[in-house]
């Protein structure tokens, strides 16, 4: 069956930075004479010292190094901030749609911002925090989340927010790892007409992680919280005592910008590090070619600032860029479905980027709730976190965009800063549900099992042949974890971990991850993660999770469970387990099916047949494949006869 192409409009091909010949153009100078390129888009920042090294770069193992534009020196801050002043100092910044839409809405303009951000810098200085301090942030989706990240790059300490859906555990767990003394916070957070115990979370984490001296709390619900003395400060009025200017400091671009945690297939999460040189060209430089961005034009990308999304594409990517970005507290369907896009008619939106897991829910509550809104200042749609599937691009493209604005399905990462393979809305031909090709530098190939490169119409795994400047460059405190996870799986390549076919008129698509890592409504989860929290509980002998199809969420958690023998394997158990996962790691976390057995599948070597976990959990019990290196064969049955999917 041919798939359907949705040719560049007329308009977007003449209006649009780039159409498709300056695509093909731009692409081949970017891999041809990757120094030229880049130091022609390097421009676009200001540089306080300017470079005059470009690319350093290389993957193998002798001499592994990636560094860009490496004597450069510059602020991330003044680059969103400073230098609008002139020019646009009245433009709004940020326009924030409170969760409630009954609550007031926040306009900030550059000045505004630029003084919160530099009062906000002063405080965090006053702390004694600095040049290279590790600075936690467990904010909700609030403007202060935004200064907050500003702040810190303007006196050079680096970030590390923490999603303010993740437990007081795992919040714990990230403080410990990157040793921060100080913690952002507020009393509590709003999600769905729901509050959210932001600071009674940092209160328990704090018991295990005593070596924070400093946590600052944002009053944003006025919620009665507790008050540590000589720890805690109230944001507010400690922020108000300082000076509205303070100067940025001069960071090298290698210099690290953020740390975020992001799940692996093994162990605990890995602290992505970004330095701020690459990283900022690459947010830039995406974020106005990828949206088409220019300066007046409202812009919304619905990920949360506690996402890699949320840090290149609601704040650094639009400030750089002088635009105006919304910040939305809320969820997609409170009070009811037609959120977003009354939103959208609010503040006359012209560009929405969003996730597949959150329009699939909204496809499923039906069209009206889409059709009794305007959406009439709509001119470009977005996607990203996750595989968008045909039918719910269908339905984003011709309901919500009434088949008038493109749809650009990026395909990135935390490790890559930024997108890498996407349609440009005035260069690329669409079919939904590919993200069609690569961004200006990035050399995408497809390997096979044993690392051979596949040409043309072709199916395996997505490396990366070279590198790009808004590539993570490190985990932090780990650099030897840096280069086995991601640069010795195929000798040479980056490995994205995703799986990826190119069709005959070479268009990527990506098929979804291939190592031990699942996409829970766009959010990474380790299989390992959930399995070290399941076994945690006294009850539990041994855990071994997969994922599962999931119409709404992409996928779902299955978990399957042996408890020690003395235990009763029942229904209340199971919403135990259920409860405790959450408490370890999160309400993200939570499992949709456990499965308990008194067994797991194994090898005559130990090691957890997988490959037959996945398929049960699949329902694809017709072809489990070669089991005859199963210590017991007989454990496969028991799980095929008790599996809950089975019914
Ligand atoms: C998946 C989010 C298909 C992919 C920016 C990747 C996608 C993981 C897409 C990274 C897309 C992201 N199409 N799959 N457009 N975008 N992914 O680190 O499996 O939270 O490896 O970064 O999400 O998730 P992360």
């Amino acid at each position: 069956m041919s798939q359907p192409v949705y040719p560049v409009p007329a308009k977007w091909a003449e209006e649009a930075l780039i159409d498709n010949g300056r695509y093909q153009e731009m692409y081949r100078a970017s891999i041809d004479d990757p120094d030229a390129f880049w130091r022609r888009e390097a421009k676009r920042l200001d540089w306080i010292k300017p470079f005059t090294q470009v690319k350093e770069t290389s993957f193998d193992e002798a001499d592994f190094g990636i560094r860009w534009f490496a004597d450069g020196t510059l602020n991330l801050s003044a680059n969103c901030l400073d230098r609008h002043l002139a020019e646009r100092a009245d433009t709004v910044a940020i326009l924030w749609e409170p969760d409630n839409p009954a609550d007031q809405e926040r306009r900030i303009t550059y000045r505004e911002l630029h003084e919160d951000v530099c009062r906000f810098a002063n405080l965090l200085r006053s702390r004694g925090i600095g040049k290279g301090d590790r600075v936690t942030i467990y904010l909700p989706m609030v403007p202060e989340a935004a200064v907050a990240m500003l702040a810190c790059a303007r006196i050079g300490a680096i970030h590390s927010i923490v999603f303010a859906g993740f437990s007081p555990e795992a919040l714990a767990g990230r403080i410990q790892d990157c040793d921060s003394r100080i913690v952002l916070t507020a009393d509590e957070g709003r999600r769905g007409g729901k509050a959210v115990p932001l600071k009674a979370n940092v209160d328990v984490a704090l018991a295990h992680a005593p070596g924070v001296e400093t946590v600052i709390v944002l009053a944003h619900t006025g919620a009665d919280v507790t008050k540590v003395d000589r720890r805690d400060i109230d944001w507010t009025s400690a922020a108000g005592d300082q000076s509205a200017s303070c100067e940025p400091e001069e960071m090298n671009a290698e210099d690290p910008l953020f740390i975020l945690y992001t799940s692996g297939s093994t162990g605990k999460p890995k602290g992505v590090l970004h330095t701020t040189g690459g990283y900022a060209v690459w947010a830039a430089m995406t974020h106005e070619y990828v949206f088409d961005y220019r300066q007046g034009q409202i812009y919304w990308c619905a990920a949360d600032v506690g996402w890699v999304t949320g840090h290149t594409y609601v704040v650094y990517g639009p400030l750089m860029n002088g635009g105006t970005t919304v910040m939305f507290e809320g969820v997609p369907n409170f009070p009811d479905a037609s959120r977003f896009w009354q939103v959208v008619d609010k503040f006359q939106v012209e560009i929405f980027y969003g996730a597949p897991t959150a329009l699939r829910a909204l496809m499923a509550e039906g069209d009206k709730w889409v059709t009794r809104t305007s959406r009439k200042s709509l001119r470009l749609l977005g996607s990203v976190g996750e595989p968008i599937n045909p039918e719910a691009w269908e339905w984003y493209y011709r309901v919500v965009g009434e088949g008038r604005c493109p749809i650009v399905d990026t395909w990135w990462q935390t490790e890559t800063g930024g997108a890498m393979i996407t349609p440009l809305p005035g260069a690329t031909p669409l079919k939904p549900g590919s993200a069609a090709f690569p961004m200006f530098g990035v050399r995408p190939l497809l390997l096979d099992g044993e690392g051979k490169i596949l040409e043309g119409a072709a199916e395996g795994s997505l490396v990366i042949a070279d590198s790009w400047p808004g590539q993570m460059r490190s985990v932090w405190g780990d650099h030897e974890r840096f280069f086995q996870t991601y640069f010795t799986t195929y000798r040479g390549y980056y490995f994205s971990g995703d799986g990826c076919r190119r069709d005959a008129d070479g268009y990527y698509w990506i098929t979804g991850r291939i190592d031990d890592v699942i996409n829970v409504s766009g959010h990474r989860m380790g299989t390992a993660e959930i399995e070290s929290a399941l076994v945690a509980h006294c009850k539990v002998a041994e855990a071994a999770v997969v994922g599962m199809p999931h119409a709404v969420k992409g996928q779902g958690i299955y978990a399957y469970v042996t408890t020690n023998v003395e235990v009763q394997p029942d229904d209340e158990l199971k919403a135990e387990l259920i409860k405790w996962v959450r408490q370890e790691i999160g309400p993200i976390a939570t499992p949709d099916v456990i499965h308990f057995t008194p067994a797991l599948p194994k090898t005559r070597s130990g090691k957890i047949m997988r490959r037959i976990l996945r398929k049960i959990a699949e329902n694809d019990t017709g072809s489990l494949g070669d089991t005859s290196t199963l210590a017991d064969p007989q454990v496969v049955d028991h799980l095929l006869a008790t599996s809950p999917l089975a019914e």
